[in-house]
């Protein structure tokens, strides 16, 4: 089917990232938040990302206010119906998104693909929540949408070719790269990126490096472009804790989370939010 208007279901850090990358890829997009005053924060934020386009060279000021009016805001989730293709990105709790698939399903005619931005919950449970889970797919973006690159597409056990092939070609016309990937914990990117940072804190613990030289070493000698700790700095060390706390317990011993991590996670040295990670960010 061709995709002319495409959902996006909460309008968040992701959601807002999404509805911008549809936006400027040429879709009428309906993005849709039960809150009223998240959907207000997340035009002023598309707003802003597209004057920051427009300074990076990415697009002209006309396309920027093209994209802009493509958009529509929705506190009602039956503004979704004339969807073709809809985007979920509301919190990371199973029983949000099984509520929030078994109401698209009910609202969205039945060829239109539902796909989840799930980091790590089962898109077969989610999929299980619906009539037909051939129609459910994983769409795993990251953040800052407007500006990565890749999209991982996630077959489930019962998604359908055709909701791949669709799922990827929206993916392309929003400018992103795709890989495809059979549902398992991580994915591809959480899994390795856990992995790498997992072991550097291994290496640390054990004295072979410090943070500093572990972390040149891997941009300059890898080619990487962040360090693993500035990385988990950014991330959260206790958002890092808990993808190696599921992946340990769904693929095995090796993702056994560091001592040295669980230590700093226990400290209160989240990262940069809190202003002290594995570096001092001068924060309290
Ligand atoms: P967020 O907390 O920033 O945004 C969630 C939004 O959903 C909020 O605006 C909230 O008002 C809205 N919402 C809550 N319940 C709703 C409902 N029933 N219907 C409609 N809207 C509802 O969350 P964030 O970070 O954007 O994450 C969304 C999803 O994306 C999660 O599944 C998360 O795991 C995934 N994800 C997050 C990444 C990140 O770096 N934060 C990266 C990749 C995926």
């Amino acid at each position: 089917m061709t995709v002319e208007t495409v959902a996006v279901i909460g309008s968040g850090l992701m959601g807002r990232g999404i509805a911008y990358a549809a936006a400027v890829g040429g879709f009428r997009t309906v993005v849709h938040d039960v809150s009223a005053p998240a959907l207000d924060r997340a035009f002023a934020q598309i707003r802003k990302d597209l004057d920051d386009g427009v300074a990076r060279g990415k697009l002209t000021a006309a396309d920027a206010t093209a994209a802009f009016a493509r958009l529509s805001a929705h506190t009602e989730l039956s503004a979704v119906a004339e969807a073709d293709f809809v985007i979920e990105a509301v919190p990371e709790d199973i029983a949000v998104k099984v509520r929030t698939f078994a109401s698209l399903d009910a609202t969205c005619p039945p060829d239109v693909v539902l796909a989840t931005n799930t980091s790590a919950l089962s898109i077969t449970e989610i999929a299980a929540a619906t009539g037909d889970p051939e129609r459910v797919v994983g769409m795993h973006f990251f953040n800052p949408v407007p500006k990565m690159k890749l999209v991982e597409i996630v077959r489930a056990l019962d998604t359908s070719e055709d909701a791949i092939a669709v799922t990827t070609s929206v993916a392309r016309r929003m400018g992103k790269e795709t890989v495809l990937v059979r549902e398992s914990p991580g994915f591809i990117t959480s899994r390795i990126n856990a992995m790498i940072g997992n072991e550097a804190f291994l290496m640390l613990q054990e004295g072979v490096a410090t943070a500093e030289d572990i972390d040149k070493a891997l941009k300059l000698g890898l080619n990487h472009p962040m360090g693993p700790f500035e990385m988990v700095d950014l991330v959260g060390l206790d958002t890092r804790l808990a993808v190696l706390e599921f992946l340990h317990r769904s693929l095995g011993e090796k993702y056994r989370p560091a001592p040295l991590l669980v230590q700093h996670v226990r400290a209160g040295r989240l990262g940069k939010k809190v202003g002290r990670g594995v570096y001092d960010y001068g924060g309290s």
